[in-house]
């Protein structure tokens, strides 16, 4: 699908951005694992977190839609996954093969587990080394790096885990193994990545400790079904949050969106920009932080140097970051985001070139991109190299350019944010 996005004057509105895609993930796997029935609501219907659930019906779980966006889960509790007859595919999901390795280096049966061409090509050494030591054995190719891997689960010891990067799938996929090895199972990362892992298994019931950037977890907990309201994704409001802060006359609200402080980099660095947002009626909901963020623009946005601790907690913004980057006055330096490149595309290299192809003057740096701001962006045509991410970036970019925009490949948007295009048409004005 090719879309064609023209030159916005503002947006305003009050409108809602489809649930968390990190959270929809967890919520079908702890609903999987746990007794009784899960109740999902504002679960976020995109590709990825489809394939989760698809995965898990190959397990043996029951899962049924309640409606367009609210499911249930027949939990079948820690003991009661089956052996899968099929290759469980995790598509283009990274979330759904690292914490689905970590599940299934727990059970006493053989799975193979694969995914798309990117997913194929992505390392997934960080995952099973560490589900290795505890016990399960693993084969894949370079050594257990990339899919297809081959797991034989079973009789896991818990093991400290100290992971040299700060990533919340690594992390996680750790903690789901642990939950079936008797014992505390821990990991420490150089910074905090996203917990929405840990929050959502204490509100299934497991026993979890945090101290620093050390997490525990306790073995074969008692976990059972609980009602999940889905915030907001906070990620593809992101998209929205950059095209209203830097559209003048642009009033923008959206509701309940997911504010957790692990993830709300681009509250903080926008803001840094001179972005106007506002977090209205603040409250948490199912162990989860949320609000209504209202943006309006400012009609000045200066560039801002971000890195370090910052990273874990934006590292899926920064395509629509460099978007705001390129519109603001001065120099906007991203560092320390190596992790960049092994994302749905190497994302250091795709959003420069997106940029460029708007006419931004942008500079890969072997860890993040230096973006010299302020140049008017050029519609152009433009490809999405089948990362979601780049497609909504490059569609927020062409809101924001002189004369039109095509987005080819545009499709993989709906890995995170279904229906982009008509909720854009809600606010456009
Ligand atoms: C995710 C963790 C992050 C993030 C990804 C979703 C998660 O990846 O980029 O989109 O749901 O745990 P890393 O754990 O590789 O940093």
């Amino acid at each position: 699908m090719n879309l064609v996005i023209k030159p916005a004057r503002s947006l305003r509105g009050t409108v809602s951005v489809p649930g968390d895609k990190s959270i929809s993930h967890r919520a079908v796997m702890l609903g999987a694992l746990a007794e009784g029935a899960t109740l999902i609501e504002n679960f976020l219907p995109g590709e990825d977190c489809l394939a989760t659930v698809a995965c898990f019906r190959k397990l043996g779980v029951e899962i049924s839609w309640t409606g367009k966006d609210s499911l249930r889960i027949q939990g079948c509790g820690l003991e009661g996954l089956r052996e899968p007859e099929e290759v469980l595919d995790a598509g283009n999901s990274g979330t759904t093969m690292r914490l689905l390795l970590g599940i299934m280096a727990g059970q006493p049966f053989f799975s193979v587990l694969n995914g798309d061409a990117s997913l194929r090509c992505r390392p997934m050494a960080r995952v099973t080394g560490p589900l290795v030591r505890m016990g399960a054995r693993i084969e894949g190719r370079q050594g257990g790096n990339l899919a297809p891997l081959a797991v034989q689960g079973g009789n896991l010891k818990p093991v400290h885990y100290n992971s040299p990067v700060a990533s919340a799938q690594v992390k996680s996929a750790v903690l789901l193994a642990g939950l079936f090895a008797g014992g505390v199972t821990s990991v420490t990362e150089p910074y905090r990545s996203r917990d929405h892992t840990e929050r959502m298994l204490r509100h299934f019931g497991a026993k979890v400790d945090v101290s620093g950037t050390t997490v525990r977890v306790a073995g074969r907990p008692r976990l059972l079904g609980r009602k999940i309201a889905v915030p907001g994704d906070l990620s593809s409001a992101s998209f929205l949050m950059v095209a209203a802060a830097a559209l003048p006359g642009s009033d923008l609200t959206l509701q309940r969106v997911g504010i957790n402080p692990a993830r709300s980099g681009i509250i903080d660095a926008l803001t840094g920009m001179g972005a106007s947002i506002e977090l209205l009626n603040p409250r948490e909901e199912g162990g989860e932080p949320v609000a209504e963020i209202r943006v309006r623009c400012t009609g000045r946005l200066t560039g801002i140097a971000v890195g370090g601790e910052m990273i874990p907690r934006l590292i899926d913004e920064i395509p629509a970051l460099a978007v705001a980057a390129a519109l603001a006055g001065g120099r906007t330096e991203i560092r320390d985001a190596a992790e960049l490149k092994v994302k749905e595309s190497n994302r250091i290299a795709t959003v420069a070139g997106m940029l460029a192809s708007f006419g931004a003057v942008v500079e890969e740096l072997p860890d993040g991109l230096l973006v010299k701001g302020g140049k008017p962006l050029r519609g152009c045509a433009c490809r999405s190299h089948g990362d979601h991410r780049i497609a909504l970036a490059a569609s927020v970019a062409g809101l924001l350019a002189e004369g039109e925009t095509i987005v080819h490949d545009a499709e993989c948007m709906n890995v995170s944010f279904p229906g982009f295009d008509g909720l854009l048409k809600k606010i456009l004005v």
